[in-house]
């Protein structure tokens, strides 16, 4: 029996680079390949990786480094990094001098062609090295091995044009590119057809999808289109620009039943200064006054965010107003960062770059704020009644299930296992700081 290839794939980074790995799986699948969880017995370790913080970067220097002594005991290994890392044209030389055991680097432009640089690695046992500078039209057709059978992520655009200071995102997955809203509704009814309940359409401005296309499709248009596939029963986006959510967009959130009562806007800071010095495009007052028409528009609407502290220049006035716009705007819940220069944007070459203790003691201050907003906040939901999608087990206790509700809170709730996959109604009983728990009525 000839054996079965096996590849070991680790993911780093956000939403759309998840979406692209269960496309890697769909292409290793249609080559005969199978999978494992464990690197040892892997004859393929692909890293998938994420520039947009030194952190993930490390890990994939870390990692992928120690990898040097299985490549040396089992030399047919062969190992693979894709994504953003060696889309960077001043990283990819480092990454070639410094991992000298990696066989294949290709970017985020052409995961398409990953069969065909495996066989030519196959073929000439040598390194394989391609990455191409742009995105043209998107790819369609391509087959995806996805993890769960009952939600689902659906990139509609990809790139982004809107080059913040600080971002890298930008420069490894090239300009604004939408799907045709065809392309997106014929997947989006396919997964219907297999049982998926829950899709979270992906973009890093979804706010400005359709614009480059020559259509009259807007990113309103395209949900009201979702809204309409039978089977789906949630729809879900991410990342909205605060300075692109039209009024028409908050009209459609409220309108459309399928679309989930939750809005991640990304406010990054509350000083106009510093906003400005990032290229962010609106203004604190702006954002509030967006806060305050959503809230209008749709009763009950959860609000998450992205924050940013140390931005250079950042000041303890600027610090303060970004504390007080967390007090004023109540996010249920925000991913909070640190700033991490980055090669090739503006921002690592701005002047007053903030010291390591200043920005770690800025972070600590607003995480505790922030827990304190997020507890209030799910307090208030105690006694009330939510429809929860059933996701799993919950990891700390195998009696209790876990679900999220459309307001994207985490609900833990004990029942049977029966129940993964199922919309339920769910009573909470008591609030904790970033999940609430109930019981099912
Ligand atoms: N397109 C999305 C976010 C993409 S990156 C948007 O515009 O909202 C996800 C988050 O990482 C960003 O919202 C930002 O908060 C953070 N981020 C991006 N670049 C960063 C950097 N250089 N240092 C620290 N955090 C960063
Ligand atoms: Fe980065 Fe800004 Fe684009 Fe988001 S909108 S990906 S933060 S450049
Ligand atoms: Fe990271 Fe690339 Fe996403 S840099 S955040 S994986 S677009």
């Amino acid at each position: 029996m000839v054996h079965k290839r096996l590849a070991f794939i680790r993911t780093f980074g956000c939403q759309m680079n998840e979406r692209d790995t269960e496309t890697i799986r769909g292409l290793l699948q249609q080559e005969g390949y199978g999978f494992t969880d464990h690197p040892e017995d892997a004859d393929l370790i692909l890293y998938n990786t994420c520039c947009v913080r030194e952190n993930p970067e490390r890990k994939v220097y870390g990692q992928v480094g120690q990898l040097q002594e299985l490549k040396a005991k089992k030399p047919e290994l062969i190992i693979g990094i894709c994504g953003c890392m060696p889309q960077q044209q001043e990283e990819l030389p480092i990454l070639l001098e410094r991992l000298p055991h990696v066989d294949l680097f290709f970017g985020t432009h052409n995961i398409h062609r990953l069969p065909e640089l495996l066989h030519r690695i196959y073929a000439t046992g040598e390194r394989v090295v391609e990455i191409l500078d742009d995105g043209g039209e998107p790819v369609e057709g391509l087959p995806a091995l996805r993890n769960n059978d009952f939600k689902a992520f659906v990139t509609i655009m990809h790139g982004c044009n809107n080059f913040c200071s600080y971002c890298i995102v930008p420069y490894v997955r090239g300009r604004e590119r939408s799907r045709t809203p065809e392309a997106i509704l014929e997947e989006i009814r396919s997964l219907a057809d297999r049982g998926v309940k829950e899709v979270t359409l992906l973009g890093q401005n979804v706010n400005s999808y359709g614009k480059d296309l020559k259509l009259d499709v807007d990113f309103a248009d395209l949900l009201e289109l979702i809204n309409e596939v039978p089977g789906i029963r949630r729809i879900r986006f991410t990342t909205s620009h605060p300075k692109d959510i039209s009024d028409k967009l908050i009209r459609q959130l409220g309108r459309l039943e399928k679309v989930c009562e939750h809005l991640h806007l990304p406010v990054q800071a509350g000083s106009n200064n510093v906003l400005k010095a990032m290229n962010r495009r609106y203004t604190r007052e702006y954002y509030l006054e967006i806060v305050e028409k959503v809230r209008q528009e749709v009763p009950g609407i959860s609000l998450t965010t992205d924050i940013m502290v140390g931005f250079p220049g950042e000041s303890d006035a600027d610090f303060a107003d970004t504390l007080s716009l967390v007090e004023k705007a109540k996010f249920d819940s925000a991913f909070t960062f640190i700033y991490s220069p980055r090669k090739g944007t503006p921002a690592t070459e701005m002047p007053d770059q903030v010291p390591e203790e200043v920005k770690k003691e800025r972070i600590y201050q607003l995480i505790e704020l922030q827990n304190k907003v997020s507890l209030e906040l799910n307090q208030a939901l105690v006694g009330t009644q939510v429809e929860v999608l059933v996701e799993g087990v919950s990891k700390s206790d195998s009696q209790m299930l876990t679900g999220k509700t459309r307001t994207a809170k985490t609900v833990v709730f004990p029942g049977n296992q029966g129940l993964i996959g199922e919309l339920v109604k769910v009573k909470i009983t008591e609030a904790q700081t970033w999940s609430v728990v109930g019981e099912l009525i």
